[in-house]
């Protein structure tokens, strides 16, 4: 791993595991920075048995000496920050490595959750066909603030006199809606403020430039890994709109929602699940409701990070993989959960899709389009053997590495390494 500057991505519809990678990684790296999302997110890191969901805070955070940001792209809860701060604590202060969270990163306010709530509701009662299936985190309204350029950011909870403005602005113009439309309870200014001026007392000491802090390290010759969250296919412009989250996940993100020339970009890394998963609404081609997808389930443990659900799931589509590398730019593939495959009586997986009684090898960007797809399948030969005990690619039982050299050849992109259980341990590097 001789990169200088990384950025790691999710190629499929997010929890494909980033960030046991990203905390694989930053045992090399110096810099790890979020760029987009917010606690929508849950990145899980076992390590030294111990197990860690990063919602807001980099999946570096477990390395001493390291520097963590948070970077404007991201939309902050603060309180979920001040939380995941604290669990890392061991003395109010120390949190063992050094975090920046960017000035002008943009808060979610408590509106924005009772927003994404109403909202939700709201299409459920007029259009449920529009259901997101959101996380409930304010994720959506919260961009919507930023780009209506209304939006609270981190700086201004340590500047009460804007504060102050932004909000009664907020509540003139949100009440109404939360009034009339959705028929909720309005914003109450004292009670927010108050507990926003809190947070920025909390926040203080970490607040700073990300763009500089960035800059600054890559000029050093530190080594900077960007850690996407959610997914290519969850991105709002390429993936499946509208069910998507409201975020730039594509590997160009980081260049804005963390300030970076694009040219700066050494090398992209896709992570990918040895399967699929989707939690929430929209389609899913190769989803299966019945044992398969159970048994993938409950051998991957695929329950959300963050709200619990239990993920949906089904075998690998190389459609969409391939269109992942495509608007990427992938370099190499992070391949995870190898092992939930294992003891699989069949092992199947989607090489192309059928629309229209046509053969199809490109993946339709919109949810529209996806809809409309039925996938096409191969069939791969199964393995029983337990796989989590393998050091080495060629430890690998042959029709698991024949699998993992499918995935290579039809995706054009080298697995440089292999999860082959969630542990710090169960890592297979090859050349990563
Ligand atoms: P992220 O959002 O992309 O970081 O992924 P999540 O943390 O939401 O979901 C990935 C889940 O799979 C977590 O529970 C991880 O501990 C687990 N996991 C990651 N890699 C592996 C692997 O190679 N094998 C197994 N069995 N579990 C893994
Ligand atoms: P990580 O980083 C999986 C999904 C939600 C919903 C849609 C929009 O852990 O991979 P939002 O709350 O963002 O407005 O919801 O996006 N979603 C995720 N699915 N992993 C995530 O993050 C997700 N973040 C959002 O389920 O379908
Ligand atoms: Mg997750």
């Amino acid at each position: 791993m001789r990169k200088i500057v990384q950025a790691l991505i999710g190629a499929q519809w997010g929890d494909e595991g980033k960030g046991r990678v990203v905390d694989a990684l930053a045992q090399e790296v110096g810099v790890v920075v979020r760029y987009q999302g917010g606690a929508n997110a849950g990145h899980t890191v076992i390590a030294e048995g111990k197990k860690h969901v990063f919602h807001l805070l980099p999946s570096g955070m477990l390395y001493p000496n390291r520097l963590c940001i948070i970077g404007n792209g991201v939309v902050l809860e603060p309180e979920q920050l001040i939380k995941e701060i604290n669990e890392l604590a061991p003395a109010p202060g120390d949190i063992g490595t050094k975090l920046v969270v960017s000035r002008a990163a943009h808060v979610v306010m408590p509106y924005h959750k009772r927003l994404d709530a109403a909202s939700e509701a709201f299409r459920k009662k007029n259009n449920p066909d529009a259901v997101i299936g959101t996380t409930g985190r304010g994720i959506g309204p919260c961009y919507v603030d930023k780009y209506n350029r209304i939006g609270v950011r981190a700086e201004d909870l340590v500047s009460p006199e804007s504060l102050e403005k932004k909000l009664r602005l907020n509540m003139a113009e949100k009440n109404p809606l939360l009034e009339k439309i959705y028929g909720e309870p309005p914003i109450e200014f004292e009670s927010i403020y108050r507990q926003a001026l809190e947070w920025g007392d909390f926040l203080r000491p970490y607040l700073g430039d990300s763009s500089f802090e960035i800059a600054s390290a890559i000029e050093r010759g530190e080594r900077v890994l960007f850690e996407g969250a959610q997914g290519t296919l969850l991105d709002v412009d390429h993936g499946t709109y509208p069910f998507v989250t409201s975020s730039s996940c594509v590997a160009g993100g980081c260049c804005t929602g963390g300030a970076l020339g694009p040219g700066r970009i050494d090398r992209v890394i896709g992570v990918v699940k040895a399967y699929c998963s989707r939690v929430g609404e929209g389609p899913f081609p190769t989803e299966d409701r019945g044992e398969v997808g159970e048994t993938l389930r409950q051998n991957g443990g695929e329950f959300g990070a963050t709200t619990g659900r239990p993920r949906r799931c089904g075998w690998l589509d190389m459609a969409a993989l391939r269109y992942s590398v495509m608007v990427n730019g992938l370099d190499v593939l992070a391949l995870t959960k190898l092992d939930v495959l294992s003891g699989m009586d069949e092992l199947k997986v989607c090489v192309a899709y059928e629309m229209d009684g046509k053969r199809v090898s490109v993946f339709p960007n919109s949810a529209y389009g996806l809809e409309k797809v039925r996938p096409v399948y191969e069939s791969f030969k199964p393995w029983k053997e337990d796989i989590s005990g393998c050091g080495s690619f060629e430890e690998l039982p042959s029709a698991a590495r024949d699998y993992v050299d499918y995935i290579e050849r039809d995706s054009g992109v080298r697995v440089g390494l292999i999860g082959v259980g969630p542990g710090r341990e169960s890592t297979i590097y090859r050349d990563f």
